[in-house]
Protein backbone atom coordinates (compact mmCIF):
# COMPACT_ATOMS: atom_id res chain seq x y z
CA UNK A 1 0.00 0.00 0.00
CA UNK A 2 1.84 3.31 -1.29
CA UNK A 3 1.00 5.82 1.54
CA UNK A 4 0.12 9.77 0.81
CA UNK A 5 2.45 12.31 0.98
CA UNK A 6 1.80 14.54 4.27
CA UNK A 7 1.42 17.88 3.15
CA UNK A 8 4.27 20.14 4.90
CA UNK A 9 2.94 24.06 5.52
CA UNK A 10 5.33 27.01 6.61
CA UNK A 11 4.69 30.17 7.23
CA UNK A 12 7.11 32.65 6.18
CA UNK A 13 8.06 35.16 8.88
CA UNK A 14 8.60 37.77 5.92
CA UNK A 15 5.04 38.66 6.03
CA UNK A 16 4.97 39.12 9.77
CA UNK A 17 5.06 42.41 11.75
CA UNK A 18 8.48 43.10 12.12
CA UNK A 19 7.98 44.73 15.80
CA UNK A 20 6.58 41.58 16.59
CA UNK A 21 8.61 38.77 15.36
CA UNK A 22 8.45 36.70 18.31
CA UNK A 23 4.61 36.43 18.71
CA UNK A 24 4.19 35.89 14.73
CA UNK A 25 6.44 33.15 15.37
CA UNK A 26 4.26 31.66 18.13
CA UNK A 27 1.34 32.16 16.53
CA UNK A 28 2.45 29.97 13.56
CA UNK A 29 3.11 26.99 15.93
CA UNK A 30 0.06 27.27 17.51
CA UNK A 31 -1.84 27.84 14.50
CA UNK A 32 -0.54 23.94 13.67
CA UNK A 33 1.83 24.79 11.07
CA UNK A 34 4.84 22.67 10.57
CA UNK A 35 7.88 24.75 10.49
CA UNK A 36 8.88 27.96 9.89
CA UNK A 37 9.87 29.85 6.78
CA UNK A 38 12.63 32.38 7.33
CA UNK A 39 14.08 34.59 4.45
CA UNK A 40 17.47 36.04 4.34
CA UNK A 41 18.59 39.02 1.80
CA UNK A 42 21.70 40.20 1.62
CA UNK A 43 20.90 43.09 -0.97
CA UNK A 44 22.72 42.15 -3.56
CA UNK A 45 21.47 38.58 -5.10
CA UNK A 46 18.41 40.46 -4.29
CA UNK A 47 17.48 44.13 -3.84
CA UNK A 48 15.77 43.42 -0.86
CA UNK A 49 17.40 43.33 2.95
CA UNK A 50 15.30 41.42 5.61
CA UNK A 51 16.71 39.94 9.03
CA UNK A 52 20.29 37.78 10.01
CA UNK A 53 21.20 34.66 12.02
CA UNK A 54 19.99 36.71 14.98
CA UNK A 55 16.20 36.55 13.77
CA UNK A 56 17.09 32.68 13.31
CA UNK A 57 18.13 32.36 16.88
CA UNK A 58 15.39 34.25 18.26
CA UNK A 59 13.12 31.90 16.59
CA UNK A 60 14.41 28.77 17.76
CA UNK A 61 14.44 30.15 21.28
CA UNK A 62 11.07 30.52 21.19
CA UNK A 63 9.36 27.43 19.29
CA UNK A 64 9.76 23.91 18.89
CA UNK A 65 8.90 24.06 15.02
CA UNK A 66 11.91 23.14 12.32
CA UNK A 67 13.50 26.34 11.23
CA UNK A 68 13.96 26.46 7.14
CA UNK A 69 16.06 29.10 6.67
CA UNK A 70 16.37 30.48 2.94
CA UNK A 71 19.58 32.16 2.07
CA UNK A 72 18.95 34.80 -0.90
CA UNK A 73 22.83 35.93 -0.88
CA UNK A 74 25.25 36.18 -3.48
CA UNK A 75 28.25 34.80 -0.71
CA UNK A 76 26.06 32.28 1.22
CA UNK A 77 29.35 30.50 2.26
CA UNK A 78 30.78 32.46 4.65
CA UNK A 79 27.62 32.67 6.80
CA UNK A 80 26.58 28.74 6.59
CA UNK A 81 28.15 27.64 10.26
CA UNK A 82 26.33 31.04 11.75
CA UNK A 83 22.76 30.19 10.70
CA UNK A 84 23.37 26.72 11.39
CA UNK A 85 24.29 27.44 14.88
CA UNK A 86 21.31 29.89 15.30
CA UNK A 87 19.30 26.80 14.77
CA UNK A 88 18.41 26.45 10.73
CA UNK A 89 17.16 22.67 10.84
CA UNK A 90 17.65 23.01 7.13
CA UNK A 91 19.37 25.43 5.60
CA UNK A 92 18.50 26.62 1.77
CA UNK A 93 21.26 28.03 -0.70
CA UNK A 94 20.68 29.09 -4.44
CA UNK A 95 22.14 27.03 -7.31
CA UNK A 96 23.18 30.77 -8.40
CA UNK A 97 25.03 31.64 -5.66
CA UNK A 98 28.51 32.81 -6.54
CA UNK A 99 30.40 30.21 -4.49
CA UNK A 100 31.40 26.42 -5.05
CA UNK A 101 27.73 25.11 -4.37
CA UNK A 102 28.35 21.42 -3.85
CA UNK A 103 30.73 22.10 -1.45
CA UNK A 104 28.87 24.36 0.17
CA UNK A 105 25.65 22.07 0.76
CA UNK A 106 28.41 19.79 1.83
CA UNK A 107 29.35 21.90 4.28
CA UNK A 108 25.71 22.53 5.72
CA UNK A 109 25.20 18.58 5.83
CA UNK A 110 28.65 18.21 8.06
CA UNK A 111 27.83 20.93 10.53
CA UNK A 112 24.34 19.09 11.35
CA UNK A 113 22.09 20.58 9.10
CA UNK A 114 19.39 19.31 6.53
CA UNK A 115 21.21 21.31 3.10
CA UNK A 116 18.10 22.28 0.58
CA UNK A 117 18.61 23.82 -2.98
CA UNK A 118 16.57 26.30 -4.74
CA UNK A 119 16.40 28.16 -7.65
CA UNK A 120 14.78 31.47 -9.63
CA UNK A 121 12.35 31.29 -12.12
CA UNK A 122 14.62 31.87 -14.78
CA UNK A 123 16.93 29.19 -14.06
CA UNK A 124 16.00 25.32 -15.88
CA UNK A 125 15.31 22.41 -13.50
CA UNK A 126 18.53 20.82 -15.29
CA UNK A 127 20.82 23.20 -13.25
CA UNK A 128 20.12 21.65 -9.89
CA UNK A 129 20.87 18.29 -10.98
CA UNK A 130 23.79 17.77 -10.53
CA UNK A 131 23.73 18.79 -6.98
CA UNK A 132 20.44 16.57 -6.31
CA UNK A 133 22.14 13.56 -4.53
CA UNK A 134 24.03 15.95 -2.12
CA UNK A 135 20.34 17.70 -0.58
CA UNK A 136 17.48 16.66 1.31
CA UNK A 137 15.23 19.44 -0.24
CA UNK A 138 14.27 21.30 -3.44
CA UNK A 139 13.15 24.45 -3.18
CA UNK A 140 11.15 26.12 -6.25
CA UNK A 141 11.11 29.74 -6.50
CA UNK A 142 7.27 30.37 -8.05
CA UNK A 143 8.11 34.43 -7.75
CA UNK A 144 11.57 36.45 -8.16
CA UNK A 145 12.90 35.93 -4.95
CA UNK A 146 13.19 39.54 -2.95
CA UNK A 147 9.93 40.28 -1.86
CA UNK A 148 6.90 38.76 -0.36
CA UNK A 149 3.55 39.38 -1.91
CA UNK A 150 4.32 38.76 -5.30
CA UNK A 151 2.13 36.72 -8.08
CA UNK A 152 2.25 33.24 -8.89
CA UNK A 153 4.42 31.99 -11.95
CA UNK A 154 2.84 29.25 -12.98
CA UNK A 155 6.14 28.32 -15.09
CA UNK A 156 7.14 26.74 -11.98
CA UNK A 157 4.58 23.70 -12.29
CA UNK A 158 6.58 21.89 -14.76
CA UNK A 159 9.33 21.97 -13.06
CA UNK A 160 7.78 20.50 -9.99
CA UNK A 161 6.50 17.74 -11.86
CA UNK A 162 9.89 17.10 -13.12
CA UNK A 163 11.68 16.84 -9.83
CA UNK A 164 9.14 14.49 -8.40
CA UNK A 165 10.12 12.12 -11.37
CA UNK A 166 13.25 12.58 -10.34
CA UNK A 167 12.51 12.44 -6.52
CA UNK A 168 10.71 9.05 -7.17
CA UNK A 169 13.61 7.66 -9.39
CA UNK A 170 15.57 7.91 -6.29
CA UNK A 171 13.02 6.52 -3.30
CA UNK A 172 11.37 9.62 -2.90
CA UNK A 173 13.94 11.20 -0.23
CA UNK A 174 13.05 14.67 -1.28
CA UNK A 175 11.53 17.14 -0.26
CA UNK A 176 9.80 19.16 -2.53
CA UNK A 177 9.05 23.09 -1.55
CA UNK A 178 7.23 26.08 -3.12
CA UNK A 179 8.51 29.36 -2.09
CA UNK A 180 5.78 32.59 -3.59
CA UNK A 181 2.18 33.31 -3.85
CA UNK A 182 1.43 30.39 -2.61
CA UNK A 183 -2.54 30.90 -1.28
CA UNK A 184 -5.89 28.71 -1.14
CA UNK A 185 -5.88 28.75 -5.16
CA UNK A 186 -2.25 28.03 -5.95
CA UNK A 187 -1.81 25.54 -3.04
CA UNK A 188 -3.97 22.40 -4.91
CA UNK A 189 -2.18 23.74 -8.07
CA UNK A 190 1.15 23.27 -6.74
CA UNK A 191 0.16 19.79 -4.76
CA UNK A 192 -0.98 18.18 -7.68
CA UNK A 193 2.23 18.88 -9.70
CA UNK A 194 4.16 16.74 -6.62
CA UNK A 195 5.22 19.66 -4.07
CA UNK A 196 4.93 17.83 -0.50
CA UNK A 197 6.19 21.75 1.05
CA UNK A 198 3.94 24.70 1.04
CA UNK A 199 5.82 27.94 1.95
CA UNK A 200 3.19 30.76 2.28
CA UNK A 201 4.17 34.75 3.86
CA UNK A 202 0.87 37.00 2.71
CA UNK A 203 -2.06 34.45 2.58
CA UNK A 204 -1.10 32.88 6.38
CA UNK A 205 -0.07 36.34 7.88
CA UNK A 206 -2.44 38.05 6.20
CA UNK A 207 -5.37 35.74 6.88
CA UNK A 208 -8.10 36.85 9.66
CA UNK A 209 -7.52 33.32 11.60
CA UNK A 210 -4.19 31.57 10.41
CA UNK A 211 -5.04 28.46 12.23
CA UNK A 212 -8.22 28.22 10.00
CA UNK A 213 -6.09 29.36 6.88
CA UNK A 214 -3.51 26.70 7.07
CA UNK A 215 -5.93 23.54 7.62
CA UNK A 216 -8.02 25.03 4.65
CA UNK A 217 -4.64 25.37 2.67
CA UNK A 218 -3.64 21.82 3.98
CA UNK A 219 -7.15 19.93 3.40
CA UNK A 220 -7.18 21.77 -0.78
CA UNK A 221 -3.31 20.43 -1.40
CA UNK A 222 -4.30 17.01 0.12
CA UNK A 223 -6.99 16.70 -1.80
CA UNK A 224 -5.13 17.31 -5.01
CA UNK A 225 -1.42 15.80 -3.80
CA UNK A 226 0.27 13.13 -5.30
CA UNK A 227 0.27 9.57 -4.15
CA UNK A 228 3.05 8.05 -5.35
CA UNK A 229 5.63 8.62 -2.66
CA UNK A 230 5.63 7.93 0.51
CA UNK A 231 6.87 9.19 4.23
CA UNK A 232 9.57 12.92 4.03
CA UNK A 233 10.64 13.74 7.03
CA UNK A 234 12.09 17.23 8.22
CA UNK A 235 14.33 17.56 10.60
C1 LIG B 1 10.34 35.76 -1.52
C2 LIG B 1 10.53 34.87 -0.31
C3 LIG B 1 9.29 34.19 0.15
C4 LIG B 1 8.18 35.11 0.59
C5 LIG B 1 6.90 34.52 0.09
O1 LIG B 1 11.59 36.23 -1.91
O2 LIG B 1 11.50 33.86 -0.59
O3 LIG B 1 9.57 33.24 1.16
O4 LIG B 1 8.11 35.28 1.96
O5 LIG B 1 5.89 35.42 0.35
P1 LIG B 1 4.42 35.29 -0.27
O6 LIG B 1 3.85 34.01 0.25
O7 LIG B 1 3.77 36.51 0.25
O8 LIG B 1 4.58 35.27 -1.77
ZN1 LIG C 1 11.73 32.20 0.90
Amino acid sequence: VVQPTPIQIFPSLLAADFGNLETAARKAEAAGADGLHLDIMDGHFVPNLSMGPDVVKMARRCVQLPLNVHLMMTRPDPYLARFIYAGAGTLLIHIEADCHVARALQTIRALGSSPGITFNPGTPVSAIFPVLHLVDEVLCMSVQPGYGGQKFMPSVLPKIREIAKASFARGCKLRISVDGGIDMRTAPQVAAAGATLLIAGTSLFGARQMKTAISRMRKLAEATRRHSCSKVATP
